[in-house]
C-alpha cells in the first residue's frame, strides 16, 4: 500500500546541507566569468530566427471538405472563419480522450494507495470516467455532423497533446501519490472547465446555436468535476498536514464548501433541464 504523507529521507537538494560547500559555490559563481558575453537577449534572438521561417504546427482541412459547416445562421455568420471552430473542436476532442486515460490512470493509483482523508471513492472516479468518454463522443459526433474528420490532429489538438505531457508524466509514474495525481487532475480540469466554456460561446458565434446548448450540458457536468477534485485535494492536503483539532475542522470546513459547490453545480444542471423540458 503507498504511503499519502511525503516521507522524511536523506533528501541533498538543498544547499544548506553541506555549509562548506555552500560557501564555495556562492564564492565561486561571484569570482567567476561567464564563459560567453550576453544576456536573455541572445535566446531571444536565436527564438526569432526560427521564428522568422514561418513554421506552424500543423493545419486545418479546407473548409471546403467541411459541408455541415455552414452554419445554422449562414446569412447572419458570412465571412466567418470556420477553421477556428474545426481547431478548438478537435483540441476539445484530444483533451477529452485524454482526461478518460487520465482517470483509468487514476483508479490504478486509488487502488494502490492508503485512505485519503476526504478523497474520492473508485465509484466516484469511474463516473467522472464515463462523462469525459461521453463528452469525447460527442465532440466525435458534432466533428462528424460538421462534415469533419475527427482523426484529423489539428494544430490546437497538437498543441494541447504537448500541453498535457506533464499531466501525464505525473499519473504515470509509479512513485507519485494519490493526492500528487489528484492536483495533477485538478489542472486538467481547470482547463477542461475554461475549454468547454470556450467552446459554448464559439459554437454560438459562429452560428451554431444548437451544438451550443449540448455543449452547456457537458459544461455543467465538467463544473461538478471540478468543485468534486478540488475538494479532494483540500481535504486531503489538509487531512495529511495532521490530526489536531483545527485541521480536523479545516478538512470539515473545505468538505463543506467543496460539497456546497457540488450541490450548486447539480442545481444548475437540474435547474436547466427542466427548463429544456418546458418548451
Ligand atoms: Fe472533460
Ligand atoms: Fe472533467
Amino acid at each position: 500500500m503507498m504511503k499519502e504523507s511525503p516521507s522524511i529521507g536523506t533528501n541533498r537538494t538543498g544547499m544548506d546541507l553541506s555549509p562548506i560547500d555552500k560557501k564555495q559555490l556562492i564564492d565561486a559563481t561571484e569570482s567567476s566569468i561567464p564563459s560567453m558575453a550576453g544576456d536573455a537577449g541572445e535566446i531571444a534572438d536565436v527564438r526569432s530566427e526560427y521564428m522568422e521561417g514561418g513554421a506552424r504546427v500543423g493545419s486545418v482541412p479546407p473548409p471546403g471538405k467541411l459541408k455541415g459547416i455552414a452554419s445554422e445562421m449562414v446569412d447572419a455568420l458570412k465571412g466567418s472563419n470556420p477553421s477556428v471552430l474545426v481547431d478548438k473542436l478537435s483540441e476539445r476532442l484530444a483533451f477529452e480522450r485524454t482526461g478518460t486515460r487520465l482517470y483509468e490512470a487514476l483508479v490504478t493509483k486509488h487502488q494502490m494507495a492508503e485512505p485519503l482523508p476526504g478523497g474520492p471513492t473508485i465509484e466516484e472516479l469511474r463516473k467522472i470516467q464515463a462523462d469525459e468518454l461521453r463528452h469525447f463522443e460527442l465532440v466525435r459526433d458534432v466533428i462528424l455532423r460538421l462534415g469533419g474528420d475527427p482523426t484529423t490532429v489539428t494544430p490546437a489538438a497538437d498543441v494541447i497533446a504537448v500541453t498535457s505531457l506533464g499531466l501525464i508524466q505525473v499519473l504515470a509514474d509509479p512513485r507519485t501519490t494519490l493526492l500528487q495525481c489528484l492536483e495533477a487532475i485538478l489542472t486538467a480540469e481547470l482547463v477542461d472547465n475554461d475549454g468547454w466554456s470556450l467552446l459554448v460561446r464559439l459554437a454560438k458565434a459562429t452560428g451554431h446555436p444548437l451544438i451550443a446548448t449540448e455543449f452547456e450540458s457537458a459544461l455543467l457536468v465538467e463544473e461538478e468535476h471540478l468543485a468534486k477534485v478540488r475538494s479532494w485535494v483540500q481535504a486531503g492536503t489538509i487531512g495529511l498536514a495532521g490530526p489536531g483539532p483545527v485541521a480536523k475542522e479545516t478538512v470539515t470546513g473545505a468538505v463543506k464548501s467543496a460539497v456546497a459547490d457540488v450541490a450548486r453545480s447539480v442545481a444548475k444542471s437540474v435547474a436547466k433541464d427542466s427548463t429544456k423540458k418546458k418548451h
